[in-house]
């Protein structure tokens, strides 16, 4: 299969480490170039090293993704490498350990900054370009906490934010620019280095045992290969038709159900 995405370019937030690291890695593999970012210094460089075959098209940027300007200061440096983004994957996004559904207003817009306004600055930073060009792919990565109880309040409702902002600005984007598709995927337990999954086999495997038995039909977790593959499909010209679609890679972990009556 042709992915069509020889030399676009990509850009990749938190792209250096889990679900990042392989949507990151199987777009290089695709031809495309790709700029991926990261607070790490370290996970940057650890980046690099691995994938040293691709060094003529993987572009790395240290950089935080909340602070005030630090959107600004990324689109400056992506302008300085020359580089136009063809292709948006906003992967970054945590629960930010804010777990108390009564917790402070403070904290409700830290983990709204991370999960669901960096992304839309970055959408209007850089889709204006995509519909000049009449070519674009965004990916928002959300989550099946953002469809059904699962996960935090706090997640669940950032991560639905953002599926809804893609249902409906994937279709505006379909009626401005057919050539920019917006799409939501969403991973079921995805298993990463160092992320929430790997800290609570280590601090309570039983919850983690309990989880994939109870919810999961594989009983397992997944692996990052088994997603980053998938976006990479939804970032490339095959997805023409795919506008505003939130898609699970999930095994079957959601229960929600969407019904539509065609009469109504
Ligand atoms: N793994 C799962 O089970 C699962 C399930 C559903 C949805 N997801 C979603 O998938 C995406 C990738 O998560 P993952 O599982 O690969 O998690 P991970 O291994 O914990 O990595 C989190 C990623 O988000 C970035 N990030 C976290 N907090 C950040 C902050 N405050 N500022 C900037 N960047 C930040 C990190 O970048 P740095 O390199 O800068 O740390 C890292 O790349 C997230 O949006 C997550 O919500 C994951």
């Amino acid at each position: 299969m042709n992915l069509k995405i020889n030399n676009k370019v990509a850009l990749v937030t938190g792209g250096a480490r889990g679900i990042g690291r392989s949507i990151t890695e199987n777009l290089l593999l695709e031809g495309a170039k790709v700029i991926s970012t990261s607070r790490s210094e370290n996970a940057l460089t650890e980046l690099r090293e691995e994938l040293k075959n691709f060094n003529d098209s993987l572009f790395t940027i240290n950089t935080g993704l909340t602070g005030v300007d630090d959107i600004e200061k990324l689109i400056e440096q992506i302008r300085n490498y020359d580089l136009d983004v063809d292709i948006l994957i906003n992967n970054a996004g945590d629960t930010l350990n804010i777990k108390d559904p009564w917790c402070s207003l403070d904290d409700w817009r830290k983990i709204f900054r991370l999960n669901f306004e960096v992304p839309v600055q970055l959408v209007n930073h850089l889709a204006p370009k995509m519909k000049t060009k009449n070519w674009g792919r965004i990916v928002n990565i959300t989550s099946c906490a953002g469809l059904e109880n699962s996960g935090p309040v706090t997640f669940s409702t950032t991560k639905a934010a953002l599926s809804a902002y893609t249902r409906s600005m994937g279709r505006i984007l379909a009626i401005e620019a057919p050539g920019v598709v917006m799409t939501a995927l969403f991973p079921g337990v995805v298993i990463t280095k160092g992320g929430h999954w790997d800290e609570i086999l280590r601090t309570n495997p039983q919850h983690a045992e309990k989880y994939l038995s109870e919810r999961c039909p594989l009983g397992r977790f997944g692996h990052i290969d088994e997603i980053g593959p998938i976006v990479a499909v939804y970032c490339s010209e095959l997805a023409s038709f795919c506008h505003g679609a939130i898609i699970p890679i999930d095994a079957g972990q959601s229960k929600h159900f969407m019904y539509f009556n065609y009469m109504d």
